[in-house]
């Protein structure tokens, strides 16, 4: 039997509590993972309280509320506060999403905040997104041609514009791969849904001329067939998205490939 051992300084060990606001009743408390790997500590769960009568409504409310009153060495990204640029994205009581647009009264009781699972940690809930963007870079995200340029744009017909909706609308914001147990294992050769995605973006734009190339890039092992429709990567996406799907359809576009 294969034995699974975690490296020590992975399992977190109870951090520090710290003081409660005073003059409030409004207390919500958060037990959030902090980590930061050039220290050689394990990492810890620290125990926050916070005044929500104090700040918006927001989980990203208040871990900004934590930052500014209460300990601002807590290191997490965010850019755009409103589900755009995907950044805050992080681990909330157990789900995948992004801080911004998951509000506290979505749940009851305590909060959880981990940082975003499966991925090396930069520090607290930062995690090193390196390979992820790799992934996404590797699909080679835009337009190839090999007609000659056209004076104007490259045209495309209302209805071929309209089969990229639910695909161009990705944020990278990591949800689902890092939800995605087959990711987990084979994060570094399996492309994962998000790139997955954007790789059948590009396969189904009317106006791209490089398909079969795409296809045959595709063809590998590992960098599409460790999808085993688990689903993980469509329950979670905070837009709405189905990788899933996406993928199914990469795989039959493969099999008329290969027929033809
Ligand atoms: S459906 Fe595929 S990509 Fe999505 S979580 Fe499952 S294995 Fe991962
Ligand atoms: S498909 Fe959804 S969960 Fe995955 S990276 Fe894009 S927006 Fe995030
Ligand atoms: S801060 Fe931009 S998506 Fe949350």
């Amino acid at each position: 039997m294969v034995e699974l051992r975690l490296p020590k300084n992975s399992r977190p060990t109870a951090g520090k509590t710290w003081p409660k606001p005073k003059d409030t009743s409004k207390l919500r408390e958060f037990q959030i993972y902090r980590y930061d790997p050039d220290s050689g500590d394990n990492p810890r769960i620290d125990t926050y309280f916070v005044d929500t009568g104090d700040c918006g409504p927001m989980i990203l409310d208040a871990l900004l509320w934590i930052k500014n009153k209460v300990d601002p060495t807590l290191t997490l990204r965010r850019s755009c506060r409103e589900g755009i640029c995907g950044s805050c994205s992080m681990n909330i009581n157990g789900l995948n999403t992004l801080a911004c647009t998951h509000g506290m009264d979505e749940s009851t009781g305590t909060i959880k905040v981990y940082p975003l699972p499966h991925m090396p940690v930069v520090k607290d809930l930062v995690p090193d997104l390196t390979n992820f963007y790799a992934q996404h870079r590797a699909i080679e995200p835009w337009l190839k041609t090999t007609s000659p340029t056209p004076d104007t744009e490259w045209k495309q017909s209302i209805e071929d514009r309209a089969k990229l909706d639910g695909l161009y609308e990705c944020i990278l914001c990591a949800c689902c791969s890092t939800s995605c147990p087959s990711y987990w294992w084979n994060g570094e050769k399996y492309l994962g849904p998000a790139a997955l995605l954007q790789a059948y973006r590009w396969l189904i734009d009317s106006r791209d001329e490089t398909q079969d190339e795409r296809l045959g890039d595709l063809e590998d092992p590992f960098k599409l067939y460790r999808c085993h429709t688990i689903m993980n990567c469509a329950k979670v996406c905070p837009k709405g998205l189905n990788p899933a799907k996406a993928i199914a359809e990469i795989k039959k576009m493969m099999v008329e490939r290969r027929a033809a």
